[in-house]
């Protein structure tokens, strides 16, 4: 039996259709993580709650101990993690308000606490991230997103930068380059940390703004990533509801 974990990101700081049954603020070798866990049911599924930067919005991208989040979603007895992020859109199919359930990423972050294998006792392994997202939850959440109404685009190279400051236009052109289709701050190391961690990982991006330079605007405005935010966080949800309850009826085979 899955035990699904919901890694909130901007805009899903808390989740107030969650009926909690217990908080419990934890600690792991790696520290503690960005906020308690809320255990409780969301739209009729079982499910723990972990807003990755803070019940507050407090973390920045680089500051958040994503080493600390995922040991202690392991720790709890989690097996799979639905992790939702913003993104910026730089592939044509990827205009603001589209939702995509990416299929590779590309880190382009530095500095961050990016492995378990970090000289604690452990023997190093070097796990394997040809596919870096699970696909059968992949699979799940593209169900998941028809089943709600609301189908989202299968596929996609998520660009992890390290923000906290948005891209430059040449740097959103290099990534576009490189074959990368989305652009966000907290793809990574979480999606690596996951693997290390054995849990299964896929992310549900909503894009909320053009990457700089693309889509014609002269900068990229807040407002607007605010906006699209608001505008679809509703629909994230739906999707994440959807997505549990698929993945924990009886004849899902996983
Ligand atoms: N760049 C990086 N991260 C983001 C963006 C962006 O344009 N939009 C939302 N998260």
């Amino acid at each position: 039996m899955k035990r699904f974990a919901i890694i909130g990101g901007s805009g899903l700081d808390q989740l107030e259709a969650l009926s909690v049954s217990a908080r419990r603020q934890v600690m792991t070798p790696w520290g503690a993580p960005s906020a308690p866990l809320c255990e409780g049911t969301f739209a009729g599924s079982p499910v723990v709650f972990l807003p990755r930067h803070g019940e507050a919005h407090s973390l920045p991208p680089h500051r958040i101990n994503y080493r600390a989040n995922v040991a202690a979603l392991r720790d709890a007895g989690i097996t799979d993690i639905l992790a939702v992020t913003a993104v910026g859109g730089i592939g044509p199919e990827a205009g603001p308000g589209v939702m995509v359930v990416p299929d590779q990423i590309i880190d382009y972050t530095y500095g961050r606490e990016h492995t378990f294998y970090d000289g604690m006792g452990a023997a190093v392994d070097h796990v394997d991230f040809t596919q870096p997202y699970s696909e059968d939850l992949r699979q799940l959440l593209l169900a998941g997103a028809a089943r709600a109404g609301h189908p989202a685009v299968s596929g996609g190279v998520y660009g992890a930068t390290q923000g906290p400051r948005l891209e430059s236009a040449a740097e959103i052109a290099r990534m576009a380059r490189d074959g990368c289709t989305l652009v966000g701050m907290t793809g990574m190391p979480e999606a690596a940390l996951a693997r290390e961690a054995g849990l299964g990982y896929a992310t549900l991006s909503l894009v909320v703004n053009w990457a700089a330079g693309v889509g014609g605007g002269e900068t990229v405005s807040l407002e607007e990533i605010m906006g699209h935010l608001r505008e679809g966080m509703g629909r994230v949800l739906a999707v994440v509801g959807a997505t549990l309850a698929l993945g924990l009826s009886p004849q899902d085979p996983g």
